[in-house]
C-alpha cells in the first residue's frame, strides 16, 4: 500500500500545525500523528511564548532597539553556544509570527485596557510573556486545530505511528557517511489500529515530532515524546547535535507515583513566589543574585544541591504571601489541581522537585529548517537550530516553533515543484513472529533506561558516571535490537528502540563535551567563568 503527497507532517504540536497551515495552500498536506490528534508537549505548555509585542505592558523595553533585551537574555541564558544570527532571527519575527498566531484564534490574556499582558519566568529581564492563564499551550493547540479542520487540503491522521523515513538506504544503496546527498523520499507509517505498515511517498517531509523527556524517569513531558523523529534521523544517518543538553524544569509538582510529573509554571516566580527548605528558609540567594529568577539550570542545580544536603524529597514554592484572588485568576489550573491531592496553594506551600523537561539538542537545522538529509525539515522541540545554545530560556520554545515551522514552509513552498516521487521504493518488510508475551521485556527495558538516564547522566554528571551508563545501555541496545527483528512490530518496541537510540546520543554527546556549560554540569570540570 503507498500513499503521496506533496507534503508529509510527521507530528500535529505546534510546530507541525503550524508548518500545515503555512504549505496547504500550496498543495496536498498529509499529517500523520501517533496518538489523538491533540497529544503533544504543546497541550501542556503553560507559562506562554515569549516575543516582542507591541500594544503591551512592558514599559521597561529599549525604545530604540524593542528587541535588544530578548535578544540578550537568550544570549547570556545560552551560556557561550548559542547561534547570535540565529537568536537576531528569531526574536526580530517574533511580533509577525505571534500575531498570526492571534490572528488564528489564540487567545492571549489582556489588560483591562486591552494590552497584552505579559508575565516574566527566569532568565527574563522583563515582563515579555503572552499567556492565555496556565494553559497557554492547550490554547494555542486548541486554535489552531481548529484552523486546520477548515482547510480542505489537510488530511490528518490519528493514530498512524511514523517507523522510519524512507532513504536511498531502504533502495538498497549504502549510505555510509553523513552526508548532504542522502535523499528523503517520505515514511514508512503504522496505522496503529490495523497493524498495517504504509508507504508515504512524499516530495518534502517535516519532522516535528516533538522531544524526549521519556528518556528520563522524571519528567513533565507525556508519554508521546519519545524522541522518535530525532532517533529516526540519527538511523538514517542525519546530522543531529547538542544532546548534552537536556533542561531539568526546577519546579515539577512532588506527588509520588504521578507519572508525568504535573509542571509548576515559573511563571509562578514570576509572579512573586519564593522557593524556599522544607524548614521554610529561602536558598536562592546563595546561588544567584537573581534568586528565584535566575535560568533554570541554575535553580534546578540550587534545588539538588539543597536536597542532597538536606536529604529532603522535594523544596517548597511559596506562594502563600501573595494576594489569593489574583492567584487564582492567573493559575486556576494549578490551583484546581493542586486542591485535588489537598494542597491549597493560596495558603500551603508546594513541594516541588526537578524534573526532564525541554531537550535543546536534536536534528540540526539551518536558518529555513532543513536537516542534513535533501527534502528533510525539522521544526519545534526535535530540532536544533542555534537559538537555545547549552541552556533554553524560558517560553522561548513555542516561539522558536513558529519561527522555524514559517521558515520551513516558505522553504518547502518555493521548492517542491521541482521534486519527483521516488520509484522503486520497497514495501515494508521487517516481520517478527507473534509474541505478545514479550511485552515484559519492552516495559522493563524501558524503566531500566530511564532509571539509568536519572542515575548518571542527569543534573549532575560526571565521567565515571557516564561511563557506566553507556556501558549499562549498550546491553540494552543488543537486547532490544534483536528483540526488534524478532517480535511483531509495535509501537511499544519502535519507542523502546527509539528511546534507547536518543539515550545513546545523549551519552555520547555528553561525553564529548569536556567542559561543564549550561545544561550540561559534571563534576570533573569546573563551570566556565562568567
Ligand atoms: P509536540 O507539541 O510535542 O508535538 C509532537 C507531535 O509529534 C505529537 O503530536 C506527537 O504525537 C507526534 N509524534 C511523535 N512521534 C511520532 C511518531 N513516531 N509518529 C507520528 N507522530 C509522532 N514552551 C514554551 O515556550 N512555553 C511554555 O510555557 C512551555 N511550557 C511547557 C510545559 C510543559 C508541561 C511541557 C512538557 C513543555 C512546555 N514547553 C513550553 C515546551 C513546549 O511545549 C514544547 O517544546 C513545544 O510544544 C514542542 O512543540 P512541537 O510541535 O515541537 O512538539
Ligand atoms: C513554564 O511554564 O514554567 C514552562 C515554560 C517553558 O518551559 O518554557
Amino acid at each position: 500500500m503507498s500513499k503521496q503527497t506533496d507534503f508529509l507532517i510527521i507530528g500535529s504540536g505546534i510546530a507541525g500545525l503550524t508548518y500545515a497551515l503555512k504549505v496547504a495552500a500550496h498543495g496536498k498536506v498529509f499529517m500523520i500523528t501517533k496518538a489523538n490528534e491533540d497529544e503533544s508537549n504543546t497541550k501542556y505548555a503553560q507559562g506562554g511564548i515569549a516575543a516582542v509585542m507591541p500594544g503591551s505592558n512592558n514599559s521597561n523595553a529599549d525604545q530604540t532597539d524593542p528587541y535588544k533585551k530578548h535578544i540578550e537574555d537568550t544570549i547570556d541564558c545560552g551560556d557561550g553556544l548559542c547561534n547570535e544570527e540565529v537568536v537576531n532571527m528569531v526574536i526580530r519575527e517574533s511580533t509577525k509570527r505571534v500575531t498570526e498566531l492571534a490572528e488564528w484564534g489564540a487567545n492571549f490574556d489582556k489588560t483591562p485596557e486591552g494590552d497584552y499582558e505579559l508575565a516574566r519566568e527566569g532568565g527574563h529581564s522583563e515582563h515579555r510573556i503572552l499567556h492565555h492563564k496556565d494553559i497557554t499551550g492547550y490554547e494555542i493547540e486548541r486554535a489552531l486545530l481548529n484552523q486546520i479542520h477548515s482547510h480542505p487540503n489537510i488530511e490528518i491522521l490519528d493514530h498512524h505511528f511514523a517507523i522510519e523515513i524512507i532513504t536511498q538506504h531502504h533502495l538498497g544503496i549504502d549510505v555510509n557517511s553523513r552526508t548532504p546527498d542522502i535523499t528523503c523520499f517520505g515514511a514508512y507509517v503504522m496505522d496503529l489500529r490495523s497493524g498495517k505498515v504504509e508507504t508515504v511517498l512524499a516530495k518534502t517531509t517535516l519532522i516535528a515530532t516533538g522531544g524526549a523527556g521519556q528518556v528520563f524517569q522524571t519528567t513533565t513531558n507525556p508519554t508521546i515524546a519519545t524522541g522518535d523523529g530525532i532517533a529516526m534521523v540519527y538511523r538514517a544517518k542525519g546530522k543531529v547535535e547538542n544532546m548534552e543538553f537536556m533542561q531539568f524544569h526546577p519546579t515539577s509538582l512532588y506527588n509520588p507515583g504521578e507519572r508525568p510529573s504535573f509542571l509548576i509554571t515559573e511563571a509562578m516566580r514570576g509572579h512573586g513566589g519564593i522557593l524556599r527548605t522544607r524548614d521554610g528558609k529561602e536558598f536562592m540567594q546563595k546561588y544567584d543574585a537573581r534568586k528565584s529568577l535566575a535560568p533554570r539550570d541554575i535553580v534546578a542545580r540550587a534545588i539538588d544541591s539543597e536536597m542532597k544536603h538536606t536529604g529532603d524529597d522535594f523544596v517548597y514554592l511559596d506562594c502563600t504571601h501573595l494576594d489569593s484572588e489574583d492567584l487564582k485568576k492567573h493559575f486556576p489550573n494549578i490551583y484546581q489541581k493542586c486542591l485535588t491531592i489537598g494542597i491549597d496553594i493560596t495558603k500551603d506551600k508546594i513541594p516541588v522537585v526537578p524534573a526532564a523537561h525541554y531537550l535543546c539538542g536534536g536534528i540540526k537545522v539551518d536558518l529555513k529548517g532543513r536537516s542534513s538529509i535533501v527534502n528533510l525539515y525539522a521544526a519545534g522541540e526535535c530540532s536544533c537550530t542555534g537559538l537555545h545554545g547549552a541552556n533554553r530560556l524560558a517560553s522561548n520554545s513555542l516561539l522558536e516553533a513558529v519561527v522555524y515551522s514559517h521558515e520551513a514552509g516558505e522553504h518547502a513552498i518555493a521548492n517542491f515543484t521541482k521534486i519527483e516521487f521516488q520509484k522503486n521504493i520497497p514495501e515494508w518488510n521487517i516481520e517478527g513472529t507473534d509474541a505478545a508475551e514479550e511485552m515484559v521485556l519492552i516495559t522493563q527495558s524501558i524503566k531500566e533506561v530511564q532509571s539509568i538516564m536519572s542515575s548518571y547522566v542527569g543534573i549532575v554528571r560526571s565521567n565515571m558516571r557516564l561511563e557506566r551508563a553507556h556501558d549499562r545501555l549498550e546491553i540494552l541496545w543488543r537486547e532490544n535490537e534483536a528483540l526488534y527483528k524478532k517480535i511483531t512490530l509495535s509501537q511499544q518496541v519502535c519507542e523502546l528502540r527509539n528511546i534507547i537510540n536518543v539515550a545513546y546520543i545523549i551519552i555520547k554527546q555528553a561525553r564529548e563535551r569536556k567542559e561543564s556549560r549550561g545544561l550540561h554540569y559534571t563534576i570533573d570540570y569546573p563551570p566556565l567563568k562568567k
